[in-house]
């Protein structure tokens, strides 16, 4: 097992994975067989069911997980006014209530945990392991945001200044929010972007990816369990090509917060350009040409340790994870060589499937875009290690792990979402020059650097233009209120989201000054 792990969550509570696991395996079992989930959009905490389509796994395309039923475009419109209608009074509920609905969720997550890491599992195709992080961060947003939250909202703020004069300053919700999240953090991420936007007083439009739906809609299900007025989140399941224009370009609209593609971020950016009103906050969390620079100093087992990690957990499906290493010259065959070993042991579908490495990609369709990614990688590049497949990997949208040499970064003219690692080597004068390579190409979200030589690895830190930069470890996993987490440039407009000041951006203040 590669990638078991310890994780701390945002109050520093170490949660060891493994040990959680073994009491839950049968509860989690009774969901791993026939059992089958529904899903529909809630309006105002109505289930609004269409014609519903069956959904598939990944790790096995026969096998029915649920069934889903998509919002129409004209139901955007009702879940709009609906949320309107809500917000004076959830603007004015105090803020230790908000946030008492969303503690309330997380401790739900948590009973549900087994039911929610065989969702997770068959839905989003991920490793068991991963499911349960999964469901660890979710309850870890949902307590961080509504800690910080009664410390920013719950307060006025009194400014020390002229004499004789008060001066207030207090923060409220901007008002009708709208929440896209994709599909490699399901729940994490999803629920992430909605807790902060609710704690800070906004009503929500929530938008996830159409290929995990079912979770997203089981946790609104128990976040309506918890009391929370219905129509103070909205849920609209569906595509994003339709339901996305209709929600960003509504005049009502007070904010955006995304997560997913570079493209998308354009496009909704532009959205939003194109209405009348004015300029509103769009939070934007996007991908990577995220790098690894590995100097001769650095500890050759020790890198292939985090290389592995960073770049094949959770099939490569990470935005912070690992494409391009860096290595250089020196111990470049060493590392090679071990990293071959290494990646041989990984272990992708087992039938045990608790001691899968990496589950499949998300569906078909970017197994596809992968492939040819690999064909072209064939042709113009040099092969260091390809995991061989079960057969049993051709009942899911598996692609294997593997990594080639390229001679440089511009030969990626986009990102490649999954398994897949560049190796490029340098020489030791070219620190320089790789940095400018990463820095060229315009994306800036996580950087790796194993160097045991201090001044090299501040020389690196310092000049990389990126949001997160990991020395001496994995690139991947960011903890929640720990370590604040987003990108730089074509990867992400901050605020850091697990940060300080993610709630702010959610958020507008207003001044009172009251002379004596
Ligand atoms: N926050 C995740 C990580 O750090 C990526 O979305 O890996």
């Amino acid at each position: 097992q590669l990638f078991g792990q310890q994780r701390a969550n945002s109050l520093g509570i170490a949660t060891d994975i493994e040990s959680q696991w073994q009491p839950f395996r049968q509860q989690v079992e009774a969901f791993l067989g026939d059992y089958q989930w529904q899903a529909d959009s809630l309006i105002n905490g109505q289930a609004q069911s269409n014609v519903r389509q069956a959904v598939m796994a990944p790790y096995a395309s026969q096998q029915q997980v649920g069934e889903v039923s998509w919002a129409k475009v004209e139901q955007v419109a009702t879940a709009l006014d609906a949320a309107e209608q809500a917000h004076p009074v959830w603007q004015q509920t105090p803020v230790n209530q908000r946030t008492q609905y969303l503690r309330a969720l997380a401790d739900k997550l948590e009973q549900h945990m087994p039911e929610l890491v065989a969702l997770c599992h068959r839905e989003a195709g991920k490793t068991v392991h991963d499911s349960i992080d999964e469901i660890r961060e979710a309850v870890d947003f949902l307590r961080y945001y509504s800690q910080q939250a009664e410390s920013i909202f719950s307060q006025t703020l009194e400014q020390t200044g002229l004499q004789g004069q008060q001066q207030q300053v207090r923060y409220q919700g901007r008002g009708l929010f709208v929440c896209i999240s994709p599909w490699n953090f399901p729940l994490a991420i999803f629920i992430g972007q909605i807790a902060a936007a609710l704690v800070a007083g906004n009503c929500v439009l929530a938008k996830p990816a159409e290929q995990t739906s079912l979770i997203a809609a089981r946790c609104i299900e128990l976040l309506l369990e918890t009391g929370i007025p219905g129509a103070v989140i909205q849920l609209l399941l569906g595509s994003g090509a339709e339901l996305g224009p209709a929600l960003c370009s509504d005049p009502r609209i007070a904010g955006v917060a995304f997560t997913g593609s570079t493209p998308t971020a354009q496009s909704i950016n532009r959205l939003l350009a194109k209405r009348d009103s004015l300029p509103v906050p769009f939070i934007a969390e996007t991908g990577g040409q995220n790098a690894m620079i590995v100097d001769s100093t650095a500890l050759p087992e020790q890198v292939v340790r985090d290389v592995l990690r960073s770049a094949f957990a959770s099939a490569g499906q990470r935005c912070s994870a690992l494409r391009v290493l860096f290595v250089q010259q020196d111990i470049a065959e060493r590392i090679i060589s071990l990293l071959q070993g290494a990646m041989s042991e990984l272990s992708v579908a087992c039938p045990e499937y608790l001691s899968s490495d990496l589950g499949p990609v998300i569906d078909s369709r970017a197994q596809q875009k992968l492939l040819q990614h690999i064909e072209w990688l064939q042709q113009n590049a040099q092969l260091i290690y390809q995991l061989p497949l079960d057969e049993q990997c051709q009942q899911g949208s598996y692609v294997a792990p593997c990594a080639f040499e390229i001679d440089s970064l511009s030969q990626l003219t986009e990102e490649h979402f999954g398994p897949i690692l560049h190796v490029i080597k340098f020489h030791a004068n070219q620190i320089d020059s790789v940095i400018n390579q990463i820095n060229d190409s315009g994306f800036g979200l996580t950087l790796g650097v194993h160097s045991r030589n201090e001044s090299t690895y501040r020389h690196i830190e310092q000049r990389a233009r990126v949001g997160n930069c990991y020395i001496n470890r994995d690139q991947v996993g960011a903890v929640v209120g720990v370590q604040p987490f987003g990108g730089r440039g074509l990867s992400g407009t901050g605020p850091k989201a697990g940060g300080p000041h993610y709630l702010y951006r959610f958020a507008q203040a207003e001044v009172t000054v009251i002379k004596a």
